[in-house]
């Protein structure tokens, strides 16, 4: 297991004035991977849920490895919570703690966004604070 991957990732920083994406391109209870971003090299998982978005980095706390299990896919099969693709951890899509799985009690590491005229963009620099990595729409 990963302990320090916070470290390891180093501290999260957007490309100011670039949009990850608009916010009419996702729609409710949609997922979309975000790649080819400056300051994610391992990419963003998009969950739109119940008016809010929820992103963290697509790095999963046991192994490191992306969590999809098709491109832009994170989510199991009733869409309740994201899954790792690689060895089936359970995140809770409100809060990226691991539920059940390899690496029960860690957690997605979250990122401040803000919705600014339909786009949505990374915060300049995130501190981790935001608990839940969500903006409301
Ligand atoms: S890398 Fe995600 S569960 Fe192992």
């Amino acid at each position: 297991m990963i302990k320090s991957y916070k470290e390891l990732l180093g501290p999260v920083r957007g490309e100011s004035g670039r949009p990850l994406f608009r916010l009419d391109e996702l729609n409710e209870d949609d997922t979309a991977g975000i790649s080819g971003v400056y300051g994610f090299p391992h990419g963003l998982v998009v969950v739109r849920r119940d008016g809010q978005l929820y992103v963290y980095i697509n790095f999963c706390p046991h192994q490191g490895k992306s969590l999809d299990w098709n491109p832009g896919e994170f989510l199991n099969y009733d869409k309740t919570k994201i899954i790792c693709e690689a060895h089936g951890a359970v995140f809770n899509i409100e809060d990226g703690i691991c539920i059940g799985g390899p690496c029960h009690g860690e957690g997605l590491m979250p990122v401040a966004v803000e919705i600014r005229d339909g786009a949505v963009y990374a915060a300049t620099t995130s501190d981790h604070a935001d608990p839940a990595g969500s903006a409301q729409e």
